[in-house]
This record gives structure tokens, C-alpha cells and sequence, in this order.
């Protein structure tokens, strides 16, 4: 059977298990939500200390069907992978860590934290985002089942409060300590626009998004597993030299709040990794502001050299790269009408964004595919980021 989108296919999955007139056992129709995934235009790694990130949200989606139930289990049925788990909301037990049965558990334990009570539901998901990828399916998924299953439970919670428990649900129940980026962008993103995020005071302004560039994504096909610990050792790195700064620069909370001449005056006091990571961290953030600039100028050369910049500093400083994506990244500086490149997201695999003009886009792709296969034998998966809606529910008229 042929459907027009993932949110007819999740309805119908739903109705092929849970039973043909589904009318769940409070007399509901399920109900239709997607959540988009997010791509990140500069600011890597900046999220977590209280820095500037510039994402956005992209045409790829989680969406699922719900119905909700009078008993508080939550019957949850992946599509992808055509496994069902039960969940008693009464008793939220950690299972195996980076399944996804643990991003919806994660999900209902950071709700309940806040006091607000769920109803048990039947739910169907499905999804188009590459896992992995840097392009967030896992806030995408958390985002998705937070919005949905509050609304089947006809309690209001508002956007960025919903991003917030989602990141404690990935951060302290899933276990990868992640910033607020990704599950902020999901439930506050809007259609065609970035948005500047200072992750410090939690305010954002929308950003037009670049006219006469496309941002191209190609996945390199390394699958990145954040939960496997070399998020979290980057994160405690940071800690530790905020923790060895502080003493001597008064006030200094996070590396939000050290300048170059600063960490350049402090240098001896931390060890030659320590002072890259705060090199990175610091001129990051820096290029943040700079490209916001380049986006209100219409400077795309400039943004190009402002991504190009943050990749050779995740790779050399912050060591986040893995050689697939350094290829891509030089593979792309060579194709003509490429404006820059730099990997996405969390790091060590998943995708690299570049710019690239609008009528050049198609060519570097094919270049880029191409010479990407040649080398590495794996062919890559690529998409030009198309505008998305944040998390919503669908009203369907059937
Ligand atoms: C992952 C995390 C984000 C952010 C990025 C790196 O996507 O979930 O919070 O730290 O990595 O910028």
C-alpha cells in the first residue's frame, strides 16, 4: 500500500494492531502528531556550556498515532524495528541503555518528576530521521511522545517547559548529558527560520534562514552512539577546566563566560587538552554571533567560512570528527558553488551540513556521492534541508 505520509502510515499500522474501528477504551480516534528532526547551521557543542547555538528545524519527522486508555499502561509499538513494549507508568524501570523503549520511559519519569499524571495510551511511531545522524530522531521521538501523550491526558505544559523535561529525560534517565538544543529547537522551532539560542537565559530570536544558499546534508553512514560515553567525557572536560578557571577568574561560571585573552592568560594552568576544548568552546561561540551576522547580510561566503572554521575546530580541538566525515567535509570544499562544510550534531559519524548555492545544490550533491562511494565503498544518504513545523498534532479529516 502506497501512503501519502508517515502520519496516514502510523494511523494505519495502528488500526492494523490495536483493531479495526479503533475507538480506544475511552471511545477515542487516535489521535495524529509529528515532530520534526533538526539541523544545527553553527554552534557545536556550546549548548551544555551555557553558550550560543544557532539549529533549526528540517523536513524529516517522527510521528505517531495515540489513543489513550483508562489504566496507566503505555502499549508503545515501533514501526522501524516491529517491536512492542508495555510500560506501566507506576513503575518505570531502566532497561538497556540507547533502545528506545528508554527514550519513552525517560519521557513518561521526567512528566511524572514534574507532577503531572499521564494516562496510560496505545501508541504507534514511525520515523524518517536517519538514526544516528546528528540530526536528532531521539529528541525528535522524546519531544513527539511528551507532546502527545500530555495532550491525551488534557494537560498543558508549555513548549520550552516541554523541551526541558525532555533533556532531563535524556540527560539524567537515557544518561547522555546533553544541552537543551535539540529538544528546544523541536518544540519551539519554527518554518524556514533558525533560531539564535542563548542556552544560558533559555531565550531565543528567529533567524531567516540563508536565501540564496541550500544546507545540504550527507550522512556518512558512521552511526554515532552518544550513550556510549564520549559525549559525556567532553562534557566532564569542560567541567573540570570551569572547575580549575574559576579559581582564578572571578565569577566564571562556564566556559559561556571565558574570553580568548583570558583562557590565554590562564593557559599553564590546564593541560594541553583541556586548553583545546576551552579554545573550541570559546570560538564557537564567537562565530555564533558571527554568523548571525553573515545571515542578516545575505553574506553566504561569509557563513560558508564561519562553518568551515567550526569543523576544523571540532575536529582539531575538540576531536568530535572521525575520518568519514573530514573526507566529506573535503570533499565538498572542492565542488564548485560550495560555500562551506562542517559535521553536525554530537559528533564521532552521522551527517556534515554544507552551504551550497541553490542552482549548484544538485551537482554537489552528485559530486560528493559520487567520489564519497569511490573511497569509502558506502554510499551516502543524502537531503537538502527543506522547512519544517515544530511538534504538533495533525488534525486529520477522516
Ligand atoms: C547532541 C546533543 C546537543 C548538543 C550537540 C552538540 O546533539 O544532544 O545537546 O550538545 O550534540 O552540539
Amino acid at each position: 500500500m502506497e501512503f501519502n505520509s508517515g502520519s496516514e502510515f502510523v494511523l494505519s499500522e495502528f488500526i492494523a494492531r490495536f483493531g479495526g474501528q479503533y475507538a480506544g477504551e475511552v471511545g477515542q480516534r487516535p489521535r495524529l502528531y509529528q515532530a520534526p528532526g533538526r539541523i544545527n547551521i553553527i554552534g557545536e557543542h556550546t549548548d551544555y556550556n551555557d553558550g550560543f547555538v544557532l539549529p533549526a528545524t528540517v523536513d524529516l519527522h517522527t510521528w505517531a498515532a495515540i489513543a489513550p486508555r483508562t489504566d496507566r499502561i503505555l502499549r508503545v509499538h515501533a514501526c522501524n524495528d516491529g517491536r512492542t513494549v508495555s510500560i506501566d507508568l507506576e513503575r518505570i524501570e531502566a532497561g538497556e541503555k540507547g533502545d528506545w523503549p528508554e527514550y519513552v520511559k525517560g519521557v513518561a519519569w521526567s512528566l511524572a518528576c514534574e507532577d503531572l499524571r499521564l494516562r496510560g495510551a496505545d501508541v504507534v511511531f514511525a520515523g524518517n530521521i536517519p538514526l544516528g545522524g546528528g540530526l536528532s530522531s531521539s529528541a525528535s521521538l522524546e519531544v513527539l511522545l511528551a507532546f502527545a501523550l500530555l495532550d491525551c491526558s488534557d494537560i498543558e505544559l508549555e513548549r520550552k517547559k516541554i523541551a526541558l523535561t525532555c533533556q532531563r529525560a535524556e540527560a539524567e534517565f537515557v544518561g547522555v548529558q546533553c544541552g537543551i538544543m535539540d529538544q528546544y529547537t523541536i518544540a519551539c522551532g519554527s518554518s524556514n527560520q533558525a533560531m539564535l539560542l542563548d542556552c544560558r537565559s533559555q531565550e531565543y530570536e528567529r533567524v531567516a534562514l540563508p536565501g540564496q544558499g541550500v544546507l545540504l546534508l550527507v550522512h556518512s553512514g558512521v552511526r554515532h552512539q552518544l550513550s556510549a560515553g564520549s559525549f559525556n567525557t567532553r562534557r566532564n572536560e569542560c567541567r573540570q577546566a570551569v572547575e580549575i578557571l574559576a579559581s582564578v577568574i572571578p565569577g566564571l561560571e562556564s566556559l559561556r563566560d571565558l574570553d580568548m585573552d583570558q583562557l590565554e592568560d590562564h593557559r599553564t594552568l590546564l593541560s594541553d587538552e583541556l586548553y583545546r576544548r576551552c579554545r573550541h568552546v570559546v570560538t564557537e561561540n564567537l562565530r555564533v554571533g558571527q554568523a548571525r551576522m553573515a545571515l542578516e547580510e545575505g553574506n553566504s561566503s561569509r557563513l560558508g567560512q564561519l562553518m568551515s572554521a567550526s569543523h576544523l575546530s571540532l575536529r582539531d580541538d575538540y576531536e568530535v570528527s572521525c575520518p568519514e566525515l573530514d573526507l566529506l567535509v573535503e570533499i565538498a570544499a572542492e565542488s564548485e558553488g560550495l560555500r562551506g562544510s562542517r559535521m553536525m550534531g554530537g559528533g564521532f559519524g552521522g551527517c556534515t551540513i554544507s552551504l551550497v548555492d541553490r542552482d549548484r545544490a544538485d551537482d554537489a550533491a552528485k559530486i560528493i556521492s559520487d567520489q564519497y562511494s569511490r573511497e569509502t565503498g558506502r554510499e551516502p544518504w543524502i537531503h537538502i534541508a527543506g522547512p519544517a513545523d515544530s511538534v504538533r498534532r495533525i488534525i486529520s479529516n477522516g
